[in-house]
Parts: structure tokens; sequence; C-alpha cells
């Protein structure tokens, strides 16, 4: 029997999410405004969706693409209900434990020795390459490549296409522009872009 879940958004990335894990896990829910015909129960609050899940055995899964406030959300809820889950088209090494509510779209790999924290997003087609450290609510956007050891901070964003050269380190809540090359270690909060990457601006915000 597949695992059934409830998505706590309801935008594309609950979408994404939703058509990732077909096969998988099954929809039974989502909660959020959406003109999306889901085709399932859509509930009103977060917390009913806790107490639907805890009611009936079901399962949850954070799907608010911004990074921020996909954490914040995640923090609220019950660690015991929350799934971690691949799609079937996706390599993920064996020895890889998913953190909660993180989830690997089609046609995605994680390699060996990967550690992969709470409500990390590896999207469609991206490479985590072995021994990749993703922290917490980190997005690895579609295409984009982590290479051997690299280390991506809490909350970073890692743009499309880009490339994460082997070993560097992306500082939490940075973002990494789309198609960048990242040669060198990029400070927490950093905005960088092209190729090589450079810096582009640093946000006033942190994202701990
Ligand atoms: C890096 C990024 C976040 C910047 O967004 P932004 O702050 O709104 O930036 P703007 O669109 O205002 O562009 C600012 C300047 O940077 C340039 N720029 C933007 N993104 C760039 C990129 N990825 N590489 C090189 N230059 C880029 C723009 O051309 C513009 O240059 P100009 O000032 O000379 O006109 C965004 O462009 C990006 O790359 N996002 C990734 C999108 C993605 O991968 N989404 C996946 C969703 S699943």
């Amino acid at each position: 029997m597949l695992t059934p879940w409830i998505s706590l958004g309801a935008g594309g990335h609950a979408a994404s999410a939703a058509h990732a894990l077909a096969g998988v896990a099954e929809l039974v829910a989502v909660v959020g405004l959406s003109t999306r015909d889901w085709s399932v129960d859509v509930l009103e609050s977060d917390s009913a969706a806790v107490a639907m899940a805890q009611q009936h055995d079901l399962r949850i899964v954070v799907t608010i693409g911004d990074n921020r406030r996909r954490l914040e959300v995640l923090d609220q809820i019950p660690a015991a209900l929350l799934l971690s889950a691949a799609a079937l088209t996706s390599t993920v090494s064996p020895d890889v434990v998913l953190g909660g509510s993180s989830v690997v779209f089609h046609h995605a790999h994680v390699g060996p020795g990967a550690r992969v924290g709470r409500g990390v997003i590896v999207n469609t087609a991206a490479v985590v390459e072995h021994d990749v450290t993703l922290g917490d609510g980190v997005h690895v956007a579609p295409a984009a490549v982590v290479l051997g050891a690299a280390t991506v901070g809490a909350g970073a964003f890692v743009g499309s296409g880009a490339r994460i050269l082997p070993g560097v380190t992306v500082g939490a809540g940075a973002v990494i522009g789309a198609g960048a090359v990242v040669t060198r270690d990029v400070p927490d909060n950093v905005s960088v872009l092209g190729v090589p990457a450079r810096e582009r601006h640093r946000f006033e915000r942190t994202t701990s």
C-alpha cells in the first residue's frame, strides 16, 4: 500500500512534489489556496492537517517553495508525522537517509555518503554527488549539480543548472544564480552569479 500523505502547500512546488511522488505515496489532501484542481480534500489549515494525520495515520510533506517559510512551517509539525521520499525515477544511494519532509524529484541523483537535512528539495534532474551535505531547507533547483563533498548550508538556494565544485562550502541562506559555477566558498546570506560565480549582494536577513 502506498503511504497516504497530506501536502502542506498547494502551489506549483506542491504540484511538482505530488507528481514526483506518484507511485511512491498517495496524496490524500492539500492545505492552501489554489486554483488547481487537486481532486483531493482541500483543508483549511495546517492544524487541521496535523489532526487528520494523527487520526488516520497519514504523513505530511511541507511543499512550500520558499526555503525559509518551508522550514518555519516544518518546525511546527511533529517529526513523527513527516514523510520523506524519492521519485521512482531518481537514484538515491541506499545509505542516504533523507531528513523529514525532504523530497527527491524525478530523475535526480543523490550519491553515497550524502547527508540530506529536513525540508530539502532535490528538484528534477538535480545531481547531489557523493559525500555532499545539504542543510535543512536547502533547495537544489532543476538540473543543478552539487559535486563531491561540497556543503550547502541551511536554507540556501542553488539555482537551476548551477554547478557547485567539489569541496566548496555554500553558506546558509546563500542564493546561487541559475547557471553559476561556484569555484570557491560562498559566505552566509550572499547571492552569487555567473561563471565563475561572483558576489552580487549580501542579504540583510539571516536564515537562522
Ligand atoms: C540570481 C537570481 C535569484 C537573481 O534574481 P533577481 O534578484 O530578481 O535579479 P534580477 O532579475 O533583478 O537581475 C539582476 C541582474 O542580474 C542579472 N542576472 C540575473 N540572474 C542571473 C544569472 N542567473 N546569471 C547571470 N546574471 C543574472 C540580470 O540580467 C540583471 O542584470 P542587469 O542588472 O545587468 O540588468 C535569479 O536571476 C536566478 O538566477 N534565479 C534562479 C531561478 C531558478 O533556478 N529557479 C528554479 C525554480 S524551481
